[in-house]
């Protein structure tokens, strides 16, 4: 576990930025695939719809706008940016990396650009990790994206994931700042649970029947979830000396309704002080947290001053908490997360399979 990280130099966001791809998927489509019902996903995991990316997107294009917007706001450009990071668990290939991809894409020539493999906590992680570089000195302006098209790698015959996960990314700019930013963070991993939430395949470690398609455990995995978002959270408050009745948003990794109605309830935090938009997109792994702060930016949720917690968990076992203070800067700049709409047949499903085109 690592976190108690406190310099004299204030670091913040100041640019924030998300995408979705077009195409909307609901429960009802997912029930012409698999043997569910928009019943069963609303009621064991809050989701409706989410999104999905087209055959032809992979995670830079549709990180690409996310990162575009979040430079907007924070009044750069590519050739500003130093560091790039990538948070994901589905780049574009394994090599080269994505934010490598993404930095040419951005005209960021010279930035050290390099993707990072937390699981669903993988946008915590690149947040500590540009804070840090930021606050060292190593990096003067960084762009952390967190993105996943989980699309691509789940089993669309197997009912007990394809509910749960979509397609999405944000971003955000990170930088020195007059105002306190980020106050504090909490990470950690435990391997051990690693086996509940896996793409065995995947890599060098050779495996019986690799399909290279993501196996989950759900029960165990609800099981960890409840507890490390209760308790990641807990720390980070501690580690900075404040309480839970003092946070003004609360922006929970988005993996169901039922976890974050549970963290919400054990933390103590009142529900109007909760982001919530997994009904509307699923988990979409390292994009959930992001593209949550997106909304709450365009909803003018995120006040100057407002104290904004935010934990993510996922594969690795890992996860993660940051706290900061929402600086005066970024008040005022909505963000659009949200492409229009369009209803197409999801991946998986044969043509005249029934899902709506
Ligand atoms: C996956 C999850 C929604 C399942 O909900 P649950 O209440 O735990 O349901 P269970 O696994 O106990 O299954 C209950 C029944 O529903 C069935 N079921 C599972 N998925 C289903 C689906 N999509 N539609 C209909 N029935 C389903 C199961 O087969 C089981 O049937 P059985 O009783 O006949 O064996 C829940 O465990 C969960 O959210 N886990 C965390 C997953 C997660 O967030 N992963 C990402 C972390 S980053």
């Amino acid at each position: 576990m690592i976190g108690s990280g406190r310099s004299d130099v204030h670091v913040t966001i100041t640019g924030l930025g998300a995408h979705v791809p077009e195409r909307v998927i609901t429960n009802d489509e997912l029930a012409q695939l698999v043997d569910t019902s928009d019943e069963w996903i609303v009621e064991r995991t809050g989701i409706r719809e989410r999104r999905i990316a087209a055959e032809t997107e992979a995670l830079s294009d549709i990180s690409l706008p996310a990162a575009q917007q979040a430079l907007e706001q924070a009044g750069s450009d590519g050739k500003d940016i130093d560091l790039l990071i990538v948070a994901t668990v589905t780049p574009d290939m394994m090599f080269p990396s994505t934010a490598a991809i993404l930095a040419d894409r951005l005209g960021a020539a010279d930035a050290a650009a390099y993707d990072l493999s937390a699981g669903c906590t993988g946008f915590m992680y690149g947040l500590a990790q540009a804070y840090g570089m930021v606050a060292a000195g190593l990096a003067r302006r960084a762009l952390v994206v967190g993105g996943d098209v989980l699309s691509r790698i789940l089993d669309w015959t197997d009912r007990s994931t394809v509910v749960l996960f979509g397609d999405g990314a944000g971003a955000v700019v990170i930088e020195p700042s007059d105002e306190a930013g980020f106050l504090a963070f909490e990470l950690g991993a435990d391997g051990a649970g690693g086996e509940h939430l896996w793409l065995p395949g995947s890599g060098s470690r050779r495996f019986e029947e690799p399909d290279g398609l993501v196996k989950m455990n759900g029960r165990e995995v609800f099981k960890f979830a409840t507890r490390v978002l209760v308790q990641s959270a807990e720390a980070v408050l501690d580690r900075y000396g404040t309480n839970v009745g003092d946070v003004d948003v609360y922006v929970p990794h988005q993996a169901n309704v039922r976890i974050i109605d549970h963290a919400t309830k054990k933390l103590g935090i009142p529900s109007d002080r909760v982001v919530i938009n997994v009904d509307r997109y699923g988990n979409t792994s390292s994009g959930s947290i992001p593209l949550a702060l997106a909304e709450a930016q365009a909803d003018g949720r995120l006040r100057a001053g407002s104290l904004v917690l935010m934990t993510g968990m996922g594969a690795g076992l890992t996860w993660g908490s940051a706290l900061m203070r929402w600086t005066q800067r970024l008040e005022a700049s909505p963000a659009k997360p949200a492409t229009p709409g369009q209803k197409t047949r999801p991946p998986g499903a044969a043509a005249g399979a029934g899902a709506a085109a």
